[in-house]
């Protein structure tokens, strides 16, 4: 069998190797979609996972561990696509650190293309603590694993999930330590709010309803925000997420990403490499907050309860962060755009809202929100007269729901869309080493203004809107 995407686009087989299969990712995101991915017939058959562990959990034991049949549309679990699943599936144990554990991967991956008789793309899923990324990249690299079978290097393919490197510094090393064995055509670096079916639609709306663009600029939009609050906490994550905070787990990765794609010029071509340039040059564009004016230009705040969690009674993490940026162009220039993240919040929304200038004849202000999540959909505030003699006004919502207006029917989540693109080589949506670096300029005065002092971290309830 030779599935299609829903694109028309047959996947081939393919060696998923995920580095960290026990791990909180995997068993959260990457396994259900996988699973999903099987259930709907768009794996090869002959695809196979290859979980690394250090310990030694079996396959079984991976199965029984994990809730596959979460996020289901129809709530209905399919016993014959969890059978091929497992099926499908072998686990190797691996020390991370040891060369000769790789040579034996390799051996493992080599046998199995030759017991199908077929050669297969290898992706690489590091799926593991960021800080064990350059040891692993390293290895893959020293013995070999970075080229498929045929010695085509295109076959293997390395995916890297956020964080990508700490601050400016540690992203170029991570770069460069990449860069000694993989080819940026093999590298996926995940980012799975551009994978979201919302933000892609950002591009659609954008640029194939010409009202829109041509009112896209500083002259009709005073401002715009982009902002993701969760009602989650760190759910137990305290290694992964002390280091980081909101400022590096959200802003400098998804909400950047989003700017770009809110604020790019058209392409003239969509496709991934025209796509990538235009996200580029509005990147570039963006101003770093200027280090003297960190205090005025962010908020950050650290919800009550959070040091326990941690076990730290001295821990300056933010869980909530805002910044504001101006972007250095003609189009842009003077438009505010506020970046929010927040964690253990009052609600889990994450949108845009772009706000259009009020006009001196006008009745009222339009804003245009892009809902990313929950409750799907595009709506826009207009200004109606109220039925009736009096010339009463009210803003009413034009709205746009994918619930409604797509029949409810599901689409792929994000992770699902991040395994389909990466089998099928399309890097459209996985952010380019430029717009990491990118990213890591705007933000890097902000954590070294940070890293120095925390008098200003505010602190504030769960479940609450956050800091003023
Ligand atoms: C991850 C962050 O990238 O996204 C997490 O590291 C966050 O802290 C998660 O909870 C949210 O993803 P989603 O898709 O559930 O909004």
């Amino acid at each position: 069998m030779s599935p299609t995407d829903g694109n028309g686009i047959r996947l081939d087989p393919a060696l998923i190797v995920i580095f960290g299969i026990t791990g909180d990712l995997a068993q959260r995101y990457l396994l259900p979609s996988l699973y999903h991915l099987i259930k709907d017939g768009l794996l090869h058959d002959q695809t196979e996972i290859v979980g690394i562990t250090r310990g030694t959990t079996s396959v079984q034991g991976l199965f029984d561990k994990v809730e596959l049949c979460v996020n289901e549309a129809d709530e209905v679990c399919d016993p014959a696509a969890l059978k091929a699943m497992r099926d499908r599936t072998m686990m190797v144990q691996a020390d991370l650190n040891n060369p000769d554990d790789y040579d034996a991967l390799l051996k493992q991956l080599n046998d199995l293309e030759e017991q199908r008789g077929v050669c297969m793309n290898r992706l690489y899923y590091l799926s593991i603590p960021p800080q064990a990324y350059t040891s692993v990249i390293h290895l893959l690299g020293e013995r070999g694993l970075n080229s498929g079978c045929q010695h085509h290097k295109a076959t293997s393919r390395l995916l890297v999930e956020k964080p990508f490197g700490f601050d400016a510094g540690s992203a170029q090393a991570l770069i460069d330590e990449i860069a000694k064995s993989f080819d940026e055509e093999q590298v996926f670096r995940i980012d799975h709010y551009m994978a979201k079916e919302t933000v892609q639609n950002i591009l659609t709306f954008r640029f194939s309803n010409p009202i829109f663009e041509a009112l896209w600029s500083e002259k009709y939009i005073s401002s715009i925000e982009i902002s993701a609050k969760e009602k989650i906490g760190i759910e137990g994550r305290a290694a992964f997420y002390e280091p980081l905070g909101a400022l590096r787990d959200f802003i400098q990765s998804h909400l950047l990403q989003i700017l770009g794609f809110i604020t790019m010029d058209q392409p003239s071509v969509l496709d991934s490499k025209h796509i990538h340039s235009a996200k580029q040059a509005v990147l570039e564009q963006v101003e770093a907050v200027p280090a003297g004016q960190v205090g005025e230009r962010t908020l950050r705040g650290q919800y009550k309860g959070y040091r326990k969690e941690v076990d730290n009674a001295e821990s300056t993490t933010e869980t909530y962060a805002a910044i504001t940026v101006f972007i250095n162009s003609a189009r842009w220039r003077g438009v505010p755009v506020r970046l929010l993240s927040g964690k253990a919040l009052d609600e889990r929304k994450t949108e845009v809202c772009v706000t259009f200038r009020d006009e001196p004849h006008g009745d009222g202000t339009n804003q245009l929100r892009f809902r990313i999540q929950p409750n799907e959909g595009i709506e826009l505030d207009l200004v109606t007269k109220k039925p009736g003699y009096a010339h009463e006004l009210q803003t009413t919502i034009m709205d746009f729901s994918y619930q409604k207006d797509f029949d409810n029917h599901g689409h792929p989540n994000a992770y699902e869309r991040v395994l389909v693109d990466a089998v099928r080589g399309d890097h459209t949506l996985f952010a380019t080493s430029q717009e990491v670096m990118s990213s890591w300029r705007i933000v890097q005065p902000v954590l070294e203004d940070w890293a120095n002092r925390s008098e200003d971290l505010r602190f504030y309830d769960p479940g609450s809107i956050g800091p003023r």
